[in-house]
């Protein structure tokens, strides 16, 4: 029997904003991830990273708050900011408990800005604002993977005065589009005040800050809500992609429930319903965790929130975007195939 604390699912963080406010630099910042892949790029597709309870302390360390985990890690969901993409951002906002909201300091609120502000809203999703790229103000003094307050120590007159205005500035922008806002140490009035983070992505500034109020966020409106993952699975398919060895395979983002090596699923193809068994279940290994080899971890089962890569036959033609189902010992396949195609 699982006690209450194995219940808890881990909760999952969607980053929201305008194109090049650094979604992606941040995320890549917080997992210690270097690869320069799409640094500087343009994101096209969701994509999903683990961080589990015990990173998420190591950073948090310096804050020396008594604040506790009760949850096993959480999971941050990455959109695109490209205007183009708003079906994305909707849908990826779909699977989070909540949100950072990154708005670049230098340049205010930008039309996806408010365009996710919207979103948020209209489904009623708790934020925080990260207020980025702190460094590219004029003179800025690099602090290393500071918590804020240390690092604001550190600057000159000038860079606080123009930290000030440009700070005012975006509070009043989101005044005029009906929020209020505060920098987080000033928020007395969490939940009706929304707090902003300043950070920076490239030398880490703030972070420790963001990560702790996300666990803060966490623990004081989730907790209740994410004791529900063992009741039903959902997952959905973030990628198709082929991998030396194990040939064609899915990346999936599981937002409830768990999922077993051995388990049957069925998966939406584009001629129909796809019913196949999970032969492995691979985790990309955790940064600096030693004593791993290659670059996967296998599972025997693994608990939501998570994002796994599910190794299988007959998954050439799976349609990302759409929902994985888990074949339980008492379901009905056929209902299930039927259920599956009405994505
Ligand atoms: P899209 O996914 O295309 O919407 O962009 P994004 O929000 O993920 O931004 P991304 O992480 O791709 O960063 C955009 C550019 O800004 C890159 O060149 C980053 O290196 C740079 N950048 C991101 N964060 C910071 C920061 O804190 N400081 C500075 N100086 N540059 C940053
Ligand atoms: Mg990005
Ligand atoms: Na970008």
């Amino acid at each position: 029997k699982l006690s209450e604390e194995d219940k808890v699912r881990s909760p999952i963080c969607c980053m929201m904003g305008h194109i090049d406010t650094g979604k992606t630099k941040l995320l890549d910042y917080i997992t210690g991830n270097v690869q320069e892949g799409e640094a500087g790029g343009t994101t096209q597709k969701m994509g999903a990273t683990y961080l589990s309870a015990r990173n998420i302390l190591e950073k948090t360390m310096e804050l020396k708050s008594d604040t506790k985990l009760k949850v096993p890690g959480l999971l941050f969901i990455d959109t695109p900011g490209y205007e183009f993409y708003t079906n994305l951002r909707s849908r990826g906002l779909g699977l989070c408990d909540f949100a950072i909201l990154v708005v670049d300091i230098m340049h205010g609120l930008e039309p996806q800005t408010i365009e996710c502000l919207n979103l948020l809203r209209m489904k009623n999703t708790e934020f925080i604002i990260a207020l980025n790229k702190v460094d590219r103000l004029y003179g800025w003094r690099i602090c290393e993977n500071a918590p804020i307050l240390e690092a604001m120590k550190q600057q000159a007159k000038d860079v606080i005065n123009e930290f000030n205005m440009r700070l005012n500035e975006i509070i009043n922008q989101f005044k005029e589009q009906g929020l209020n806002s505060e920098l987080y140490y000033k928020n007395k009035k969490m939940g009706e005040t929304f707090s902003i983070v300043p950070t920076c992505a490239i030398s880490g500034e703030g972070i420790p800050d963001l990560l702790l109020l996300l666990v803060q966020l966490t623990q004081k409106t989730m907790v209740e809500k994410l004791i529900t993952y063992v009741d039903k699975v959902q997952c959905t398919v973030l990628e198709v992609k082929v991998m030396e060895g194990y040939g064609t395979t899915i990346d999936v983002v599981l937002v409830n429930g768990e999922v077993h090596e051995g388990g049957q699923i069925v998966v939406c193809g584009l001629q129909g319903p796809i019913v196949t068994t999970i032969r492995a279940l691979l985790t990309p290994h955790p940064i600096k965790e030693l004593h791993v080899n290659g670059n996967h971890v296998h599972h025997e089962v693994i608990k939501a929130a998570e994002c796994i890569n599910i190794i299988a036959k007959d998954l050439e033609h799976v349609i990302v975007g759409t929902a994985l189902h888990v074949v339980g010992p008492d379901d009905d396949i056929e209902a299930i195939k039927e259920l599956v195609m009405e994505d």
